[in-house]
């Protein structure tokens, strides 16, 4: 007989679709009343899926007293109660490394586009602006600094690339590595004072909300460029618009919200930020090496066996 899957939100459809054949799932975003679906499967089930828009959290975690294992669909656990879920003796997966090196790539593209003005060039040209002459010049990266908030997995990858793009690295985090020679920053707004680029690549949540404050802004500049792939929370949203208004921040490569889909009007109108709809993981290959990871992960559990990449 098949066993239960509790499916919190829309997933990749190969996923859902590998879900639905293994499990009885059940969706919860379809059903007509949410509270009835879970009480009515209060007690059957052990295993639930989420990602990043539905999360789990602690009250609904109450609600299902068998539950064992969440398996998460993407790299970020910040809208997951992992305290709760440790609590509850919960274990968590999570889908890191298979998205690494796409996400780095758009943090070096947002990069690359706020610099050259990819996307006002691409304007210029369309909109015939280039038959009356030439575009104004932009900016070069070559030579420039690249700080990196967060020398994680997605931190190390942006930083190879940044050194394939002649771009000096430094980083910041919670603790030095022993295993990189960048030079290391423990304080953000030091960082930002020695760098061209600020990107943070670091997690979301509680830990590093606001870490990229006004006072690190302020010390990147007015020729300074924040990049964001991480996640809204970590950067003080409307500081970062004020400082752009006024010209005292050079730039902004956005590919991550406050409050997702919903982006400030403000930076509509700035010609000097380019915004992304939360991409840095969405493509096949990568959306499709998730999924598989999220199943592999459920197959495990399910199994008794270890997780494949257990994130508590
Ligand atoms: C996904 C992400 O868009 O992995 C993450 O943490 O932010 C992205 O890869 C998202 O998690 C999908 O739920």
């Amino acid at each position: 007989m098949k066993k239960e899957l509790l499916i919190m939100g829309p997933m990749y459809p190969a996923t859902l679709s590998v879900l639905e054949e293994t499990y009885t799932a059940h969706k919860l975003w379809l059903a007509a009343d949410r509270d009835a679906l879970i009480a009515s499967l209060a007690g059957r089930i052990d295993a639930v899926a989420t990602s990043g828009t539905k999360g789990m959290d602690d009250a609904t975690m109450a609600k299902l007293p068998n539950l064992k294992m969440i398996s998460h669909f993407g790299v970020g656990v910040d809208s997951i109660d992992t305290e709760a879920a440790k609590r509850r003796g919960i274990m968590v997966s999570n889908t890191p490394d298979v998205l690494t090196d796409d996400v780095a790539d758009i943090a070096m593209g947002l990069m690359i586009a706020v610099s050259r003005k990819l996307v006002v060039g691409d304007r210029y040209v369309r909109e015939g602006k280039w038959l009356k002459g030439s575009m104004p010049l932009a900016e070069s990266v070559q030579g420039k600094t690249l700080g990196i908030v967060g020398m994680g997995r997605i931190g190390r990858a942006i930083a190879k690339r940044g050194e394939a793009f002649n771009l000096k690295i430094a980083y910041q985090g919670p603790n030095k590595k022993t295993d990189v020679a960048w030079p290391y920053f423990s304080d953000a707004a030091a960082l930002a004072r020695e760098s061209d680029y600020l990107v943070a690549a670091c997690p979301g949540g509680e830990s590093t909300k606001g870490l990229v404050s006004r006072a690190v802004l302020e010390a990147l500049g007015p020729k300074g460029v924040v990049i964001n792939i991480s996640r809204g929370s970590v950067i003080d949203e409307p500081a970062m618009i004020a400082l752009l208004k006024g010209g005292k921040l050079g730039g902004a490569g956005l590919d991550v919200f406050a409050d997702e889909p919903r982006v400030p009007e403000a930076l509509f109108a700035m010609e000097n930020v380019v915004l992304q709809p939360h991409v840095g993981s969405a493509t096949h290959p990568t959306r499709k090496a998730m999924g598989q990871l999220q199943i592999d992960n459920l197959a495990a559990y399910f199994a008794g066996k270890p997780l494949v990449s257990r994130y508590c």
